[in-house]
């Protein structure tokens, strides 16, 4: 045994010796910036912590056009890094002005493209030049969240080749499709590899934002940013364009890669977009990014230029977190989250299910002949512990008073521009008489179409539902949901509800609640959802998965 392990590690001596015996290839990063004071922390940050050589890379920075101070950013973090990178080549134009045919900073006018095209071939001559082993150009609203991306890329040895980046939706930095006449065509094949259903390198007719060259191979020496150097090219003065038909037109395959996570990209503008646009984008893929990994990473000394938003309780009485104390991972992925939304709310400390005492189960009674209608089973303690953590809330708003309270919990994912849908389903609920709880996230279980309330656009009456996500509760909802007596019957709090409301199929669960008179609504669309869904990776419920009791009575600590 000892000998073998001695041989195996003579053979990893060797191959380390062996790799490591040949520097890593040189490469020119491309970086253009404009407009992008708000993503640059973030987009440094994630350039410093590639994991590759710094003294193999040259970095070639532009930056002009601007109307915000990106160029003072850029310049502080040069200063910072400029000793470690093995050069580093800029060209700044201070003055704040926009080109003359711009509307707005989502316009790409013909000027714009000229000038972008212009800069990037220069960028590609000067790694030529230099003779650099490889290209990469990136823009400044990509985040390479992960650290080997480079390496990856490398080791693939394609000629072009882009790592997969994620935004808030649909968008990418690849195309599946292109027209004839070079438009963006969505083609069936895009979904599967944006949602990494299928794991790859794919080859596409397009790639962009974040694209390594590799400058050794004799064929890259036809890639070409400027439609000039094209013979019988008849397509749009477009840099991106161009270097896809270059590729294409020299036989080059263009290459996106989805095996890993590699970042987050945001959404570009429309034409009409101000720069707030763009800072929301931001936002919303910090969010995403909570919602995947740990936070989108800043180096401390570029804290400063990084805001965040004034918080407050969005005009309820109250927001509620419901936290385990044993998942503080998950408080404090909300916490940022709530940081990053703008939002003021309370940590009320789940009751554990698992920490329940004997005395405590026995004072419970279930619901007659309760069984999970999936499972099949009684409630777990993780769902005894989830109701009393709900109904404590219940209780804190009658004994508070508050008019109208939102409840969360901590495993949530939140749509796209949250504050401002929730302020659109808050002003239709102001035109509603009378209505007790709003559901922002759950489980739609009923097929059929959900009639919308009267004079509303954004709201729903539910149906029979599962989770409780979210909710905004009123103080009349909370004290209906007191006077029902749960806890003398209990059943899983996402049953409960529609019980409450007169939506559950069963009919014998009912007959045991005589006033089914809440009037519950929906958000339409959604607002909340979970992070994870049931059996995908990374799923934990704290309420369906732990320990079933069978019977309070029957209940011993053994059960743990
Ligand atoms: C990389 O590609 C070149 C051809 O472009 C080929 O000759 C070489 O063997 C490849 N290397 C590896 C490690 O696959
Ligand atoms: C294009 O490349 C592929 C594979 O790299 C090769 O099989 C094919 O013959 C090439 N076509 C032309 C026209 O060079
Ligand atoms: C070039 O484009 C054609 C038409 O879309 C496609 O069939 C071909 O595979 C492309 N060539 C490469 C090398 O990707």
């Amino acid at each position: 045994m000892r000998a073998v392990l001695v041989y195996l590690c003579l053979i990893c001596m060797f191959v380390e010796c062996y790799s490591s015996d040949f520097k890593k290839p040189t490469i020119v990063f491309s970086i253009l910036v404009r407009n992008k004071a708000h993503t640059l922390p973030y987009f440094l940050t994630a350039i410093e912590n590639l994991n590759y050589p710094k003294h193999r890379i040259s970095l070639w920075i532009r930056s002009d056009h601007n109307v915000d101070n990106g160029i003072e950013i850029l310049k502080i973090w040069i200063e910072v890094n400029k000793l470690n990178y093995h050069s580093i080549h800029t060209h700044f134009e201070e003055e704040n002005y926009i080109f003359p045919e711009e509307s707005g900073l989502g316009h790409w006018s013909i000027d714009r493209f000229k000038h972008v095209i212009s800069l990037k071939e220069n960028a590609l001559s000067f790694a030529r030049k230099n003779w650099a082993d490889y290209f990469l150009t990136i823009d400044s609203d990509v985040f390479i969240t992960n650290p080997e991306t480079i390496n990856y890329l490398i080791d693939k040895n394609f000629t072009v080749a882009s790592p997969m980046l994620r935004s808030d939706g649909l968008y990418s930095n690849f195309w599946y499709g292109m027209t004839e006449d070079y438009y963006y065509q969505r083609t069936e094949k895009y979904k599967p590899v944006l949602y990494r259903k299928e794991q790859g390198c794919f080859n596409v007719p397009m790639v962009h934002s974040c694209v390594l060259v590799n400058l050794r191979k004799k064929e890259s020496d036809l890639l070409t940013y400027d439609p000039s150097n094209l013979d019988n090219f008849n397509g749009p003065i477009d840099d991106i364009i161009t270097f896809a038909i270059s590729a294409n037109k020299s036989n080059i395959s263009l290459n996106i890669c989805n095996e890993q996570n590699f970042g987050f990209i945001t959404v570009p503008l429309e034409q009409n977009d101000d720069l707030l646009t763009d800072i929301e984008h931001l936002r919303n893929i910090k969010l995403e990014v909570l919602n995947m990994e740990k936070p989108l990473e800043v180096k401390d000394y570029l804290k400063i230029y990084t805001s965040l938003p004034k918080k407050d309780t969005m005009n309820f009485d109250k927001i509620f977190m419901i936290n385990l104390r044993r998942r503080p991972e998950r408080k404090i992925r909300m916490m940022n989250v709530f940081n990053e939304l703008g939002i003021e709310a309370s940590t009320l400390e789940a009751v554990d299910g698992k920490s329940l005492t004997e005395a405590e189960l026995n004072k419970i009674l279930f619901l007659p002949n309760y069984a999970d209608p999936y499972h099949k089973r009684p409630m777990t303690k993780g769902e005894i512990g989830c109701f009393l953590s709900h109904y404590n809330i219940w209780k804190e708003i009658i004994d508070k008073g508050y008019k109208q309270t939102l409840v969360l919990e901590d495993d949530i994912r939140f749509e796209s521009f949250f504050r401002s849908r929730v302020k659109i389903v808050m002003n239709d609920l102001l035109k509603i008489p009378d209505w007790d709880l709003v559901y922002f996230g759950r489980k739609r279980l009923q097929e059929k179409d959900e009639p919308w309330v009267e004079g509303s656009s954004s709201l729903v009456k539910a149906g029979y539902s599962y989770w409780t996500l979210g909710y905004v509760l009123s103080q009349k909802g909370a004290q209906k949901l007191l006077n029902a007596d749960p806890l003398s019957r209990l059943v899983p709090v996402d049953e409960f509800l529609p019980i409450l409301f007169d939506k559950h199929p069963q009919d014998n669960w009912k007959s045991h609640f005589p006033r089914r008179d809440l009037v519950a609504l929906s958000a339409a669309p959604l607002l909340l959802y979970p992070t994870h869904y049931t059996g995908e990776e990374g799923y934990i419920s704290d309420t369906e998965d732990s320990v079933i009791v069978t019977e309070a009575k029957s209940y011993t600590r053994d059960d743990l």
